[in-house]
């Protein structure tokens, strides 16, 4: 009796076996209870000694063999078969997956950072949830300024409990006998907050970096008001800082209007710079955008930036002499309504997928 016989004949008749019906007649042929294999092994007992023991090793690896190939067959063949029953019709066009898309605020967004790019302003990053210090104090607008109501702030809970304050207002006090140091004074007493807007990370670069530079920062922003069409409590602001020896006004200008260029193409655009307040800048300025568009309710003035030379002060805090450089903050969400003619603020984020979809 040859048992690698068997297995040849075995091989040879399942590389036929198409479906799961036919392997199992195979399977049930050679390894059913009446099968050749199952067979052979029942004959063992009547063999004299040394056969029982050469071909009941040789079957029995075979019957451990086949068992698994046929196993393994039968998993190959059913896949394949469920395959063709559920989805007969191999010629029908493959479905399109759906896949999803960029919100048009970061659509906006991704354009402004190409832009400054191109004109050699690095991006920058900074946190939402911002310190006392780097969001007022260090940008000259101290505790108690009048000019802190210009950002309604979200402050966070646990650091703006009184009681909390005090007691740490009295370990600043010992503090500051002890070690005299301004920066332990800062770490022990700050209160957190969500930005209200990107100015802090101003602070943030110039302590880390020397000028020259030019950077730009996007980023989320919020502010603790009421909405309207134009107002939002959480949007989206573009900081950029230039920082040099003789960095001018007249720098600020070029760059802005380059910039305003590129990113509304080829309709024509007026500029406006009006003279306003902000306490890191001096002088402060406003900057207004007309559009000359085909749709003609844009055709107005918009106010779209603030900006101005950087304040001495604010130089000051982070240690840099001799030095002069221009900052603006704008609006993101109100470049992207201006570009596509988007009437309410809102619909950015109120999650309709219509309006959505529409980008
Ligand atoms: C600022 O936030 C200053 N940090 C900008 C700045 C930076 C001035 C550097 C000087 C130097 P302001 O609060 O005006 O300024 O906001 C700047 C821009 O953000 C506005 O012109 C407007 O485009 C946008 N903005 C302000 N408030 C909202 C709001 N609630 N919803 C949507 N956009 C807003």
């Amino acid at each position: 009796m040859n048992i690698g016989k068997i297995r040849e004949r075995v091989l040879a008749e399942l590389s036929k076996s198409a479906d799961v019906k036919t392997l199992d007649m195979l399977r049930v042929k050679y390894l059913g209870r009446k099968g050749e294999l199952t067979g052979v092994l029942r004959s063992l007992k009547n063999k004299p000694l040394a056969e029982r023991r050469r071909l009941g090793s040789e079957a029995n690896k075979l019957q451990k063999e086949l068992e698994t190939i046929f196993s393994e067959a039968a998993n190959r063949l059913m896949t394949k078969n469920q395959k063709l029953t559920t989805d007969p019709d191999l010629t029908r066009p493959g479905e399109k997956i759906s896949v999803g898309h960029r919100h048009p605020l970061t659509r906006v967004e991704n354009e402004i950072r190409e832009i400054f790019s191109s004109m050699n302003f690095t991006i920058v990053e900074g946190p939402e949830v911002e310190t006392e210090y780097y969001n007022f104090d260090a940008l000259n607008i101290p505790a108690n300024h009048p000019a802190r109501d210009m950002w309604d702030t979200f402050w966070l809970k646990s650091f703006s409990n009184p009681s909390r304050m005090k007691s740490n207002k009295s370990r600043i006090t010992n503090s500051i006998l002890e070690k005299n140091s301004r920066d332990n004074i800062r770490e022990k007493f700050e209160r957190y907050l969500l930005r209200t807007h990107t100015s802090p990370v101003q602070i943030r670069y110039m302590e880390t970096h020397k000028p020259p530079f030019q950077i730009v920062v996007p980023g989320r922003v919020f502010r603790y008001e009421a909405t309207d069409a134009s107002h939002e409590i959480n949007f989206y602001q573009l900081e950029g800082l230039m920082v040099g020896s003789s960095v001018s006004l007249a720098n600020f200008k070029f760059v802005i209007e380059e910039f305003f260029k590129k990113f509304f193409e080829d309709q024509k655009i007026q500029f406006r710079f009006r003279p306003s307040y902000f306490p890191f800048v001096e002088p402060g300025l406003e900057v207004d955008i007309k559009l000359t568009t085909k749709n003609r309710k844009l055709s107005t003035w918009l106010e779209i930036m603030g900006a101005g030379m950087v304040h001495p002060r604010v130089f000051e805090a982070v240690k840099y002499k001799n030095v002069q450089g221009f900052a603006f903050g704008v609006g993101i969400d109100r470049l992207a309504m201006i570009k596509y003619g988007i009437p309410d603020i809102r619909l950015f984020y109120n999650g309709d997928l219509r309006f959505i979809r529409q980008f």
